[in-house]
């Protein structure tokens, strides 16, 4: 039997990639967050945020300082509380999750990198990487540590105790510590905010190596315009509110 061969017309198969696009793996909607540092006192902080985030993507968030990205990536995370709105993660919603069974999904699926790197002080550079196998009863893969080490130009200071460490020794730790982990999605604060320029180069290059894969996720804030133009998608946040701009202009780089 004679097959025949269909061609299909580009602007079909550009539809069909589209509807293609995967599900986002973080939604958040409506998202607010109102603190109250002294009583009768109220401060608003994040304000109606919709945001999402795909996989196979690195999306950025960007905006000036207090304008509520950390406290919004922590949101995301389930690491911070919101007033109103929800979040859901992987399809997860995670309000309203007992707290044990939240810090287990997060252990599970979650990699957070901290604008104060959250190392442990009184671990050496190892300990902290293996911190998150340990937590979770799982092997630590040690040559693969090594070898990450190694291209963070940190495998002679891997016994050294990290608050011994340059602040951007420590935030090369704190990334290999969360990279090691490999998770569903990672969160990252200001990820290359220490770093000079050659190793903030290094470690985009390791996260779009990441999000080559088009089951992970990275989110991250960044000041610098040379970062996020390394990014699939930019979201700009101002007064604790997604920028009209950017909602509607995504930036697709
Ligand atoms: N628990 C809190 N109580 C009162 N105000 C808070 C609290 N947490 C954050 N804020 C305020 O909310 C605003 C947003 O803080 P956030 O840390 O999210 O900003 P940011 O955009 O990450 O800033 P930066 O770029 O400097 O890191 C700031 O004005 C901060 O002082
Ligand atoms: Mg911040």
């Amino acid at each position: 039997m004679e097959t025949q061969q269909i061609v299909l017309d580009p602007k079909i198969t550009d539809i069909f990639q589209q509807q293609a696009r995967p599900e986002p793996s973080v939604i958040a909607v409506g998202l607010s967050k109102v603190v109250s540092p002294r009583k009768g006192d109220s401060v608003t902080i994040l304000s109606d945020v919709d945001f999402c985030a795909y996989p196979g993507q690195i999306t950025a968030i960007v905006g000036p300082s207090g304008s509520g990205k950390s406290t919004l990536l922590y949101c995301l995370a389930g690491l911070e509380t919101f007033t109103d709105g929800s979040v859901s993660l992987l399809g997860t919603p995670i309000k309203g999750m007992k707290p044990t069974k939240l810090t287990k999904f997060r252990r599970n699926h979650l990699g957070f990198v901290f604008q104060s790197y959250n190392l442990v002080a009184s671990m050496s550079v190892e300990e902290n990487i293996a911190l998150p196998f340990t937590l979770r009863g799982a092997r630590f893969p040690r040559k693969q540590a090594e070898s990450m080490l190694d291209y963070f130009g940190l495998l002679k200071q891997r016994k050294t105790n990290v608050t011994e460490l340059s602040g951007g020794e420590q935030q090369r730790v704190a990334l290999a510590r969360v990279l090691l982990a490999s998770p569903d999605i990672i969160f990252a604060d200001e990820p290359t905010g220490a770093l000079d320029q050659e190793n903030g180069r290094k470690v985009m290059g390791i996260l779009r190596d990441i999000a080559q894969n088009p089951e992970k996720t990275v989110v991250l804030v960044t000041h610098s315009a040379e970062v996020a133009e390394k990014c699939d998608r930019v979201v700009e946040v101002r007064d604790g509110r997604i920028s009209q701009a950017s909602a509607q202009n995504e930036v697709t780089v």
